[in-house]
């Protein structure tokens, strides 16, 4: 047998058992057999190199890094889909389509909602060439190397009929898989994904793919585009999973909305219990004649619809209450948990709000609670399961005292918020620094809040400007808990790049109440300098526009404050010198206001923000009457509606660029 039968025969033999074992589930041969066949298979590949091929099992375990993904233009555009949020706009969706096909039943093709990472796979001939992410929806990134690592993705299938098409579906971390994960990152002092759909998007966006070969990523598939595979969406499926691909057994043809409400129903029941995400279900007209027929609109499919479920909530029990001291002194009332996984992400603390908001929903320590994650924000407490309450546990008190410094709490008139008054509160200081420190802010890598911890208990960190002081104790801090030469050079080089950061991310970095970035960017572009933003009083603040009498007095009184005004000095004297911020150069854009949402091409948001601050504009994060203009990406959701919903006007990037490109 020549090395290159011998080598076709090993990569049909390597792929015939990959689909035993994780897809039927019944290996023939031992995982040491298995291993000895591939290794066989790449040392021939070594000796030859023009026998390796393109679907090569070899390529499973990821190839060399490379330095960027290239784009690449998607065959059909990756669309998305309107969501409907309750039952009425569902059976809206179902009487616009019997109307429009003059019909009065339709059949549905029913499939889960997988909440991952959406990827096209480019079969020319029936062989993997191409893999990329969906990207702005027209173009994507490259990542074929990554996605050769996906289980479910098979490297060649019999030819499709069209020589050229697109499988489209969803890459998935289980939740176990993405458990062991931040395990392991934790154990290597690594950053936590906050969800698996994090976790699959930053194990696909690796730029060495032996990383992700090591993620245990899967692939469902749930489209083809760029040629008809079957006469419906029941059929595509069906030939896609006897091709190899991983098709999700839930999906089913059913007839009629009130299957479809079944069938949503009964997801909504299992969707703890998969072991994977989704964060909804997608409704499609079976029959591809149909879909034809009814066509696209400007955002997608008139065919179809994703149906996308409340906020997910679940049960646990409460073992406690405490209180977390924030940077600016409030006492915030938490829940410590018996840990429960709920929206993709195994919850042990909630936040309780405030002690109004606590007793109002009358949250006792030992009660059976509710817990609530709605996308990426913090995990709230909804409320107790009073007829699972045992026993009559007392209503949790107020504290009256700071739980970390023992100073007797206070509380302003009108406020629902206890305030620790003490400014030297070590919980208060720790919270400023990490939030000094932090990315939007001055961004000082390497420094995180375990560090600063330490450090505030050594001693070596006292406020924020003392940051700039910590070389001064360099051989100190090496010795402590063995951090090494390395790592401390790294943070000390980084604390004094951050030494030039843009005024605003300073101004924010300061953690002055109600001054958000967006606060800091006026503040910083209104006065331009450190040295006269210190000299401002309330009536030159109150002329930034945006500004309000809050915002206003809460600065005055913070630069007012003598201890912040030595602050401010030391930061100096240590060479702290925020770059000034740019004044604009132009006046396009004067008196407008732009507001930014769904994914830019050509283009960061941050990048196209500058352009409209340059030209004399402004840039908001949230769209009112006063907006002059959307510009709007592909994933635009709530602010475009919204956007509509007031007759803002609403134009692509590309008609921002154009305005900006053409001369005035
Ligand atoms: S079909 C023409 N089916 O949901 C649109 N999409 O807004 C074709 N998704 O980002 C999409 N599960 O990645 C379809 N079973 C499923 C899906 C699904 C998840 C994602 C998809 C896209 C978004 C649609």
């Amino acid at each position: 047998m020549t090395p290159a039968d011998r080598a076709e025969f090993l990569r049909k033999e390597i792929e015939r058992h990959n689909r035993l074992y994780h897809r039927e589930e019944r290996p023939e041969i031992s995982d040491s057999e298995f291993d000895r066949l591939f290794r066989e298979l790449l040392d021939i590949e070594a000796a030859h190199p023009d026998l390796v091929t393109l679907d090569s099992p070899t390529r499973r375990v990821g190839a060399a890094p490379v330095s960027e993904f290239p784009s690449h233009r998607h065959l059909v555009p990756m669309l998305s889909l309107d969501n409907a949020f309750d039952e009425s706009e569902l059976r809206a969706f179902d009487e616009r389509i019997k109307k429009l096909l003059n019909i009065s039943e339709v059949s549905y093709h029913v499939e889960l909602k997988f909440d991952g990472l959406s990827l096209s796979l480019s079969y020319s001939d029936g062989i993997l060439v191409r893999a990329t992410t969906r990207g702005d929806g027209t173009m994507g990134e490259v990542v074929t190397d990554n996605a050769r690592t996906l289980r479910g993705v098979p490297l060649s299938v019999r030819p499709f009929e069209s020589t050229d098409v697109e499988v489209r579906g969803e890459v998935m971390l289980l939740k176990q898989d993405f458990e062991t994960l931040n395990q392991d990152r934790a154990k290597k002092g690594e950053q936590a994904y906050v969800n698996p759909r994090n976790a699959a998007s930053g194990s696909m966006r690796q730029l060495d793919s032996r990383i992700t070969a090591s993620r245990k990523l899967s692939f469902f598939a749930y489209a083809v585009a760029g040629g008809r595979v079957g006469r419906s969406q029941s059929e595509c499926l069906g030939v896609l999973q006897e091709r190899g691909f991983a098709v999700h057994s839930s999906a089913r043809s059913v007839v009629g909305i009130e299957a479809v409400l079944d069938y949503i129903r009964r997801a909504e029941q299992d969707r703890t219990s998969l072991p994977f995400g989704i964060d909804g279900v997608v409704i499609k007209v079976d029959s591809f004649d149909q879909q034809q027929e009814l066509g696209f609109t400007a955002r997608g499919p008139r065919w179809a619809i994703a149906y996308k479920f409340a906020a997910e909530q679940a049960m646990t029990k409460l073992n406690r209450i405490f209180c977390q001291v924030g940077r600016t002194g409030t006492l915030t009332p938490v829940a410590d948990l018996e840990p429960v996984f709920v929206g993709g992400v195994t919850v042990s603390r909630a936040t309780l709000h405030n002690f109004d908001d606590l007793y109002k929903k009358d949250v006792r320590e030992g009660d059976t609670v509710i817990i609530q994650r709605a996308g990426d924000v913090i995990p709230e407490v909804v409320g107790p399961v009073l007829s699972n309450r045992i026993g009559s546990p007392e209503r949790p008190p107020e504290p009256l005292i700071c739980p970390e410094c023992e100073t007797p709490v206070i509380r302003k008139p009108g406020e629902v918020a206890l305030k620790c008054p003490n400014r030297a509160c070590p919980a208060q200081i720790s919270a400023k620094l990490q939030h000094f420190v932090s990315r939007g802010a001055m961004d000082i890598e390497g420094l995180g809040s375990k560090l600063v911890d330490r450090f505030l208990e050594v001693g070596v960190l006292t406020d924020q400007a003392s940051i700039y002081a910590l070389r001064e104790h360099q051989s100190q801090i090496i010795e402590l808990d063995k951090l090494g030469e390395t790592s401390v050079q790294n943070i000390l080089a980084a604390i004094e790049v951050s030494k030039n950061r843009p005024l605003d991310r300073f101004i924010f970095g300061l953690g002055i109440r109600f001054v958000g970035d967006r606060t800091a960017r006026d503040l910083a572009r209104h006065f331009g300098t450190l040295e006269a933003l210190r000299l401002s009083t309330y009536d030159q603040l109150i002329e930034v526009p945006d500004i309000g009498p809050r915002t206003a007095s809460e600065v005055e009184e913070w630069f007012e404050e003598p201890e912040n005004q030595a602050l401010l000095d030391r930061f100096l004297g240590y060479g702290v010198s925020p770059a000034e911020a740019d004044a604009p150069t132009g006046d396009r854009f004067a008196g407008q206001t732009f507001v930014f949402t769904g994914t830019l091409t050509q283009m960061t948001r941050d990048e196209a923000e500058a352009i409209v601050l340059k030209e004399g504009g402004k840039a908001a994060g949230s769209v009112s009457k006063n907006t002059t203009c959307v510009v709007a990406g592909p994933g635009a959701g709530s602010k475009l509606a919204k956007a509509e919903q007031l007759g803002v006007t609403v134009i692509t990037e590309q008609e921002f660029l154009a305005m900006v490109e053409t001369p005035s």
